[in-house]
């Protein structure tokens, strides 16, 4: 392995590697690999960095360019810093069609920020997804990896009270 590859490597830590290779070793390929490989550096990061990003696609044996291709495609890939949890806001037809975008709306001011942006006590970062598979229950939303769903414009907020509660009980 070459000094750069050495150093590109480095930019993951030891687990994050362990865990990919583990993926690796039960797929045709080493760039099979590729998404599980991302999420497994989103969950300990939070988000794919540019360096974290080159590290993977060197250890996968393919180009950043390809690499950043598909996370750029896969929506639930990071490649900007996130907050604590990412509210993921349905804006597909069922849920448009369920007065999604009056629910949207009670959600950017409850949390004071609009889509692509995150909360200056940095808990929340808000996007708009496309169809969360809920759509007999639309409207819907995801906060961090708990999914909402029947959501109405004058009781979403609350949803953000009780999370923060919860969170707030998991601290102490
Ligand atoms: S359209 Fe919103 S969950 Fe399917």
């Amino acid at each position: 392995m070459s000094m750069a590859q050495d150093k590109m490597v480095s930019a993951l830590s030891e687990q994050e590697i362990e865990e990919i290779e583990a993926e690796i070793s039960h797929l045709p390929n080493r760039q099979a690999a590729a998404i599980d490989a991302l999420k497994i550096v989103q969950g300990h990061r939070g988000w794919i960095s540019d360096e974290s990003l080159g590290a993977i696609a060197n250890l996968l044996q393919m180009s950043t360019a390809e690499l950043d291709g598909i996370a750029t495609f896969y929506s639930l890939i990071f490649r900007q810093p996130v907050g604590e949890k990412v509210v993921m806001v349905c804006d597909s037809v069922s849920c448009f069609l369920m007065d999604g975008e009056t629910v949207s709306k009670s959600i950017k001011e409850k949390l004071g920020i609009d889509f692509g942006e995150t909360t200056s006590d940095g808990k929340y970062t808000l996007l708009p997804v496309t169809c969360l598979g809920d759509c007999d229950h639309a409207p819907a939303m995801m906060i961090g990896d708990e999914e909402h769903h029947d959501l109405k414009p004058e009781t979403v907020g609350k949803l953000f009270d009780d999370a923060s509660k919860r969170s707030g009980d998991d601290a102490s």
